[in-house]
């Protein structure tokens, strides 16, 4: 449903480049659930049960099929590229599950959806805002929307330093050559992950007087995959032509052009943002307790709603 003379050309070529990173990658990993589960925090499994669900950039479908089996009564899982023939081999068989190749800004739907989210999406968009308001026009009227995307805050290195070379450089070379560079810029990325970052991270953890170090936090997080997971991550950061890092403020923004009330945004390992509102305000309170009460009573939290 892509009509390419209303897409943007940018967006398209998006596509194109993550559809490589798809097939190249396109192994499935059970730690998913608990990535995409912290990612979308406030939000849990069993929100999503018998609701209609909408998720924008899909890519292989490594969520759809978490949302599918969290018992949604059906999750329409949207992508610009042909990464939907990844998602489709992994979750079509699933009769709860619709993989639909369509653009984010021109959607196929009514607002029918009880809950659209979209993750590591947003940010790649030409137009991230009117992305983000494009989903958001797709809700029913008591309907909800969680959104994660990289932040501004605190990612000057990428915004400085990669930002300029993968819009110059690595979104333009051949996937081959890419997957060398990425392979040799994910080794030392992986080997600092598993043996500094993650040790220290633990030792912050229990000696609060020690310094963190910088990107600790992700890169910690990170230690929990294996070398392939990583080095897709690598390969994801060079091969697109477009990433924006979003700001809290812009984020905020984002929510009152929607019309949206006042969402909970939470900031996720020191370096991205989710957010989630919802037009039912008891679904936003609950939310906003459920944050809460990990801030107060979790040791991993504050109550701010920052989850480092
Ligand atoms: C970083 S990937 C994230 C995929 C998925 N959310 C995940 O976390 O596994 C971004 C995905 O968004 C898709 N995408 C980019 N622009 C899009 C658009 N305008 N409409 C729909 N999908 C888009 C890309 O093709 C790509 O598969």
């Amino acid at each position: 449903m892509v009509l390419e003379k209303l897409s943007s050309s940018t967006d398209l070529h998006t596509g194109r480049n993550f559809a490589i990173a798809w097939k190249v990658f396109p192994r499935l990993d059970e730690r998913y659930k608990k990535q995409f589960l912290d990612w979308i925090f406030p939000v849990d499994a069993e929100f999503f049960q018998n609701k209609l669900v909408f998720e924008g950039g899909c890519g292989k479908g490594r969520h759809a099929r978490i949302v599918s089996a969290s018992k949604a009564r059906a999750v329409f899982a949207v992508d610009i590229g042909e990464a939907v023939d990844i998602a489709y081999r992994h979750v079509g068989h699933e009769p709860n599950v619709h993989v639909i190749q369509a653009d984010i800004a021109n959607l196929p739907f009514e607002p029918i959806f009880d809950f659209a989210f979209s993750v590591g999406v947003l940010h790649h968009l030409d137009k991230p805002k009117e992305g983000f308001l494009s989903i958001a026009s797709k809700l029913k009227s008591d309907g909800s929307i969680a959104v994660w995307v990289y932040g501004q805050e605190n990612n000057w290195w990428l915004i400085y330093l990669v930002n300029p070379f993968r819009k110059a450089i690595t979104s333009k070379l051949p996937p081959k050559v890419l997957l060398v560079l990425s392979a040799a810029l994910a080794s030392p990325v992986y080997l600092w992950a598993k043996l500094v970052a993650r040790p220290w991270q633990r030792l912050t953890e229990r000696h609060r007087f020690l310094p963190h170090l910088y990107y600790q936090e992700y890169l910690s997080y990170i230690a929990d995959f294996d070398f392939v997971e990583i080095y897709h991550i690598v390969f994801d950061h060079l091969v697109t032509p477009v990433a924006f890092y979003v700001s809290r403020d812009c984020l905020q923004e984002w929510f009152e052009q929607s019309g949206l009330p006042e969402p909970v945004i939470r900031w996720h390992n020191k370096n991205s943002w989710t957010a989630f509102s919802s037009l039912n305000r008891q679904t936003l309170d609950n939310m906003k307790e459920r944050l809460k009460k990990r801030a107060t009573g979790g040791n991993l939290a504050s109550a701010s709603g920052d989850d480092r």
